[in-house]
C-alpha cells in the first residue's frame, strides 16, 4: 500500500529502525552532510537509514535526508512493495497510468509567504559537499510547465541558493525541463518553475524516472500508488504542485539571467566544473504548519541519488525492451547501484533466440541509454547477486567474441571524458555478452533431487537453518 504523504512514510520509516533522529543543534553548513556521507560511505547497504535532523541553527524547520533513498530496503518500503516486486510494480505504473485530480485546499498551503516575506534563508538548505560546494543547494523535485499546451515535467535539477531571493537552476539542454521552461523564455517571458520538498514517496520515485518528453511523471506516480495523485495550482503561477507535499517554493526562470552555478559535487564522485545556468527569482514559499525540510543526499556514491535513480530506471528500460522494442524474451533488468542509474552498469538477463540476439539487444540498450557498461547474461542467472553474476562472466563469456566496443558517445558526466574548448565530451561504451553460446557439459552440481534429499538430512542432523539464495535455486534447476 503506498504512503498518503511523506511524513507517513518518515513515520514508519522511523518505526522500523530506517530512520533516525538527531536532537543536538546542526550546522547545516556541514554537519548533516557530513553525517549522511559517513552513513553512505561506511555503513553496508542493509545497515543504512534516513536522518532527521530536528534542530538546525537558524531555522524552524527540520532537515531530512537519505530515508527515501538509503538502500533497495528503503526504496521498496516506500512504496509499499518487497524488494524482489519493484520492477513489476513499475510495470504495472508503466502501463497504467493515472492522470491526476485538482483540488482547491491542500495542506502544502497551509502557510503562505509571498514576495519579500518568501525567504530561502528560514529553511534548512543545506551544504552538501561542505567547503567544496559553492553554496546551499536545494536538491529536490523541480516543476516546469510548458507555455503552449499546459503539461508539465517534474525531475530533479540540483538548484544553488544565490541569496534569500533568487536561485540559479542546473538546467541542461535536451533535459525535458529545459524544453518546456523555454516555451517562455523564447519569447521574452519569464518561465514558472516551482520546487516539490517531501511529498508521496511514488512522486519523488517517478520524477527522478528518466521518462521520455511528454509522459507527464505525475501519471506514473498515479499508476504506481494506483490512485490519481492529487494537485493544487500554485499561489504565483498556474503550475500545479502535489497537494500533500511539505513545502514548495515557487519561483520564475528570468528570460537572459544568467549567472555562475557550481562547483558542487558530482554524482559520479568528483566535484563538477562552474558553468553559466538560468537565474530564478522566488515569487512565494507555501508549506505545512509544522513542514519536514528534505533534500536528497548526492555526490560521492554510493548515495541516495545513485539508489532511487538506478532503481527508477532499470524498470523503464526493461518496459521499453520488452513492451515497445518487442524484445519479449527479456527477463530482468538491474543497474548497478553505485552510480546513478545513467552512466552505471546495465546489467540484463534474457533467454536469446538465434546467434548473436544478446548482442543486439545490447546495441539496442548503448544507443538508447547512457548506460556506460551493459552486461548480458541469460535468463536464469540472478542479476542482483554478483557471485552469480561473476559465474557467468567467468564461465560464458569470451573476451575476444562477446565484447563490442563503441567510441565517440557523447556522455557528458563521465570523468574520463574531457572536453575541448566548446566541443562535447565524448567516451566509449562496452557491451559483454555473457550468455553461454557452447554447450560447456553438466554443472559439478549434485542434481536437485539429491541436493532436496541432503536438504532434509541438513536439518535432520540439526545443522543451521538458511534461506536458500536465487542464484542457488537457478544452479539447482539446471544441474
Ligand atoms: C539528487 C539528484 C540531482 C540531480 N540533478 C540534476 C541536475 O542538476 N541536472 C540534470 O539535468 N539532471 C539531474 N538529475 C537527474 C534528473 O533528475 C533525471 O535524469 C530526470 O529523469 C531528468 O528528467 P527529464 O528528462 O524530465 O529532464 C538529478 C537527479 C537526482 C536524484
Amino acid at each position: 500500500m503506498a504512503f498518503r504523504d511523506f511524513r507517513e512514510f518518515m513515520a514508519v520509516a522511523e518505526q522500523r529502525g530506517k530512520l533516525r533522529r538527531v536532537t543536538k543543534t546542526v550546522d547545516r553548513m556541514w554537519e548533516p552532510a557530513c553525517l549522511a556521507k559517513w552513513m553512505f560511505q561506511a555503513l553496508p547497504a542493509q545497515d543504512r537509514f534516513g536522518l532527521i535532523f530536528d534542530n538546525v541553527e537558524g531555522s524552524n524547520f527540520p532537515l531530512a535526508t537519505g530515508a527515501l533513498g538509503a538502500s533497495v530496503d528503503t526504496y521498496a518500503m516506500a512504496l509499499g512493495v518487497e524488494p524482489d516486486d519493484l520492477n513489476e510494480i513499475w510495470n504495472k505504473a508503466l502501463l497504467n497510468p493515472q492522470e491526476p485530480r485538482v483540488v482547491e485546499q491542500a495542506p502544502c498551503q497551509e502557510v503562505i509567504r509571498l514576495g519579500a516575506d518568501a525567504k530561502l534563508s528560514d529553511l534548512p538548505i543545506p551544504v552538501w559537499t561542505p567547503g567544496k560546494d559553492a553554496g546551499p543547494y536545494i536538491t529536490t523535485i523541480t516543476v516546469t510547465r510548458n507555455a503552449d499546451t499546459g503539461a508539465q515535467n517534474m525531475s530533479v535539477y540540483r538548484t544553488m541558493v544565490r541569496d534569500d531571493h533568487s536561485v540559479i537552476v542546473n538546467i541542461n539542454p535536451g533535459r525535458d525541463g529545459y524544453i518546456y521552461a523555454h516555451t517562455y523564455l523564447d519569447q521574452d517571458k519569464p518561465a514558472p518553475v516551482a520546487w516539490v520538498v517531501g511529498t508521496e514517496p511514488v512522486i519523488h520515485f517517478a520524477t527522478v524516472a528518466n521518462l521520455p518528453i511528454g509522459i507527464d511523471e505525475i501519471t506514473i506516480a498515479g499508476g504506481l500508488k494506483e490512485a490519481p495523485v492529487e494537485l493544487v495550482k500554485a499561489k504565483t503561477s498556474d503550475i500545479l504542485v502535489p497537494a500533500n507535499a511539505e513545502i514548495i517554493i515557487e519561483g520564475e526562470i528570468m528570460p537572459g539571467e544568467f549567472a555562475d552555478e557550481g562547483p558542487f559535487g558530482e554524482f559520479a564522485g568528483y566535484m563538477g566544473a562552474v558553468t553559466s545556468k538560468p537565474v530564478a527569482r522566488i515569487t512565494a514559499i507555501t508549506h505545512r504548519k509544522d513542514a519536514i525540510y528534505y533534500g536528497y543526499t548526492s555526490q560521492m556514491p554510493p548515495s541516495e541519488s545513485t539508489v532511487i535513480q538506478s532503481l527508477s530506471n532499470a524498470p523503464i528500460l526493461l518496459k521499453r525492451l520488452r513492451h515497445d522494442f518487442g524484445q519479449e524474451t527479456v527477463r530482468d533488468v538491474f543497474i548497478d547501484l553505485t552510480f546513478g542509474g545513467g552512466l552505471a552498469h546495465g546489467i540484463i538477463s534474457m533467454r536469446p533466440t538465434e546467434a548473436g540476439h544478446a548482442m543486439k539487444v545490447g546495441h539496442l540498450i548503448a544507443e538508447q541509454t547512457v548506460l556506460k557498461r551493459i552486461t548480458i547474461v541469460d535468463e536464469d542467472i540472478d542479476i542482483r547477486d554478483p557471485q552469480h553474476v561473476e559465474w557467468a562472466m567467468n564461465s560464458h563469456y569470451h573476451p575476444f567474441h562477446d565484447t563490442a566496443i563503441i567510441d565517440d558517445v557523447l556522455l557528458p558526466l563521465d570523468p574520463t571524458t574531457r572536453s575541448a574548448g566548446n566541443m562535447p565530451a565524448k567516451g566509449s561504451k562496452i557491451i559483454v555478452d555473457a550468455t553461454q553460446s557452447l554447450d560447456a557439459g553438466s554443472l559439478s552440481l549434485p542434481s536437485k533431487e539429491l541436493m532436496d534429499k541432503a536438504l532434509d538430512v541438513w536439518k535432520e542432523v540439526g545443522l543451521p537453518d538458511f534461506e536458500i539464495p536465487k542464484r542457488v535455486r537457478y544452479l539447482l534447476e539446471r544441474s
